[in-house]
């Protein structure tokens, strides 16, 4: 059995190494008639390319996506749509150097997969850490690009709140600000301390950790399927797959361990339409794994890069103790091109809930309550 495949109706299945000639995705169960280009998922896969700042990696990777199947031109309007059928998407590796791998072809790096990869399958392409590479992210890119048409008018962003000690301070968040820096931070004031830190973390051959907040708005309440696909513990699942992350928080997350009931539980007031209106947001906007309707927030941490120059201790596959010393290129914090990834997993996870809550109860605005048809028979 193997585990290449994420989602329930809206399906991706990702595929390739980071030193093959491509990697891919299929993205299965995407709904028929939706507006669908290359130009609309190269602007998310330009996000996390690699190589755009001298705080990510140097490989030069355009990731230039190609869509090869489920789509067409609709004859009426001249626009290319989806068509419901699998909907397949290639990005061709074009700058591999695989000789910076050839002295860990039998050696096990401290902090990656190589162990557990051979411990597990007995083989493995150790060639820029193979299939468990973080190129592999590329893909899920592309896939929550076509999440992010399903799911509408849901508004998905994120951004990076803590570069290794270094917290944002929240009274200075601007929205405006993410995208005008190097980082997706939404507190200028911090961005030259945070430059100063990481080019000194750089320099060193070092690297450090991260904290990335992503949210969504716009989603209205109801999604989520208790109780074994609860939105909560789905998007938990999502973030936490992707390479690096070693912690999810959803809304105030561990911080609620130290706060009472009447601090913790949102209330409530009748808001518009007779919908009721929250007067905090503690949950993350989620109860019971259902969607509240308030804005969707989850944090996820991602340990420091473990490519680094300076030599760490380890074993070789035959038995012998070694030195592992780094070759290849590396993010000095991984947590910068993780926030677009953050994303694309929160994308495909609302998707997939909102297809899974059309399929059992429809569309129809829950506000206000329809009165009760009475009781068959
Ligand atoms: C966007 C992104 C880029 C990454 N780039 C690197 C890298 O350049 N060097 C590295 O050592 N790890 C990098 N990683 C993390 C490794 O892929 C990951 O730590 C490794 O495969 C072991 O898996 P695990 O940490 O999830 O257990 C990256 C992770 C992400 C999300």
């Amino acid at each position: 059995m193997s585990h290449n495949t994420f989602g329930h109706l809206f399906r991706m299945t990702t595929f390739g190494e980071s030193h093959g000639s491509t990697i891919g995705c299929v993205v299965d169960g995407c709904p028929p008639r939706i507006p669908l280009t290359e130009a609309d998922v190269q602007v998310w896969m330009d996000k996390r390319r690699p190589g755009q700042s001298r705080f990510t990696t140097q490989r030069k990777e355009p990731d230039t996506v190609r869509i090869v199947s489920g789509v067409v031109v609709d004859e009426a309007t001249r626009v290319k749509v989806t068509t419901g059928a699998p909907i397949a998407l290639l990005v061709d590796n074009v700058d591999v150097r695989s000789k910076d791998y050839g002295e860990i072809e039998n050696q096990y790096r401290p902090g990656h997969a190589d162990f557990t990869y051979d411990a597990k399958y007995g083989v493995r392409d150790h060639r820029g850490g193979g299939r468990s590479s973080a190129r592999e992210t590329a893909m899920r890119v592309a896939a929550g690009a076509i999440a992010r048409k399903i799911v509408g008018d849901v508004r998905i962003r994120g951004a990076l709140v803590q570069l290794g000690p270094h917290r944002i301070d929240r009274s200075r968040w601007d929205d405006a600000q993410i995208d005008e820096n190097a980082f997706f931070c939404p507190d200028p004031g911090i961005v030259p301390a945070w430059e100063a830190y990481l080019d000194g973390v750089r320099k060193a051959g070092s690297s450090c950790g991260a904290v990335i907040e992503v949210w969504a708005d716009g989603v209205p309440p109801g999604w989520g399927s208790p109780v074994y696909g609860k939105l909560d513990a789905e998007l938990a699942s999502a973030l936490m797959g992707i390479n690096a992350v070693k912690a999810v928080e959803i809304g105030d997350g561990m911080a609620v361990a130290a706060m009472s009931g009447e601090d913790n539980a949102d209330e409530m007031r009748h808001g518009e339409n007779g919908a009721p209106t929250f007067l905090s947001n503690h949950a993350g906007g989620i109860l019971g794994g259902i969607s509240t309707g308030q804005r969707v927030v989850a944090r996820f941490a991602v340990k420091p890069t473990s490519s680094i120059l300076t030599p760490r201790r380890s074993v070789d596959r035959f038995g012998a103790e070694v030195d592992v010393r780094t070759k290849g290129r590396h993010d000095p914090c991984v947590g910068i091109r993780a926030v677009p990834v953050g994303e694309a997993m929160m994308a495909i996870v609302l998707a997939d809930a909102f297809l899974r809550h059309r399929a059992q109860v429809g569309t129809g605005a829950p506000w206000p309550f329809p009165a009760r048809e009475p009781a068959r028979g």
